[in-house]
């Protein structure tokens, strides 16, 4: 395929990495990359950065209209916490957590996806492919409470959007990482602890890579997957499985 791919969160971490791998597989000939920060973001062949937070959908709209074909992928994977110094009491551990942080999570991590989705999806021909990047998080109870909430809600309403578009030959899957160190962790572990909760939860003993979940994320939008839709893929090292007993 030589179309356009839609990445969100495409400026850095898993998201630069599924942008690298849509081009590395011609699952896309080029991509937009739409993220709240693209400072300092090095300019890539084939990838425009835009500058855009994915919960508004006037910006998303704006953005959108600004590109000059339609998207045959869309990559929902902005996500994480919201990174906010000037909040106190951002701590997403807290069973009964401030309210406002729990709407900002379902916010960022569920309701962008339907905002760009919205506005991209009514104009994707046959054949396109919509994936969601969700999480372990979101498929067993953890202490990320709203964050969990928040994509089990997005894997559920990737079922619901795969039997709704599958009549018009568009499919929608999603991605489920279990571990990798990006920002998103940088901002609530030290390494040494990261690794710690690696050591201790994931049976293959250790952290993903962002190319491992970009390249599921690229077969799922690829033609190789034509028959796959309304599927969650795991790339966890068996963190799902528990561990034995
Ligand atoms: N890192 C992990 O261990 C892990 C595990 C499971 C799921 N995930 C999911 O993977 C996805 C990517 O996370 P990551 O680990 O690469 O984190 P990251 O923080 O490195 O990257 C997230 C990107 O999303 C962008 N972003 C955040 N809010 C945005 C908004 N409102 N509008 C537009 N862009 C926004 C950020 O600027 C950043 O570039 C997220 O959905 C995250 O929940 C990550």
């Amino acid at each position: 395929m030589s179309g356009l791919a839609i990445v969100t969160g495409g400026a850095r971490g898993i998201g630069a990495a599924i942008v690298d791998a849509l081009l590395a597989d011609s699952v896309a000939g080029h991509v937009a990359a739409l993220d709240l920060d693209v400072t300092g973001v090095a300019d890539r062949a084939n990838v425009s950065l835009h500058a855009c937070d994915v919960t508004d959908e006037e910006q998303v709209r704006a953005v959108v209209a600004s590109l000059d074909e339609q998207a045959t992928v869309l990559v929902n994977n902005a996500g994480g916490g919201r990174a906010d110094p000037t909040r106190t009491d951002a701590v997403p551990f807290d069973p009964f957590g401030p309210v406002g942080l729990f709407r900002d999570s379902v916010d960022l991590n569920l309701n962008s996806a339907h905002v760009v989705t919205r506005v991209v999806g009514p104009g994707m021909p046959a054949g396109s492919a919509i994936c969601n990047t969700a999480s372990i998080a979101g498929l067993m109870p953890t202490a990320l409470f709203a964050y969990g909430a928040a994509k089990a809600g997005l894997i559920h309403w990737t079922k619901s959007m795969a039997l709704a578009l599958a009549p018009r030959g568009v499919r929608v899957n999603a991605v489920a990482p279990g571990f990798i160190y990006t920002k998103l962790w940088e901002q609530m572990a030290t390494r040494e602890m990261f690794d710690v909760m690696v050591g201790g939860a994931v049976p293959m003993g250790t952290e993903q890579t962002p190319a491992q979940i970009a390249d599921a994320v690229s077969f799922l939008c690829s033609p190789r997957a034509a028959q796959v839709t309304g599927q969650v893929i795991a790339i966890d090292g068996g963190s799902l499985l528990g561990r034995p007993r």
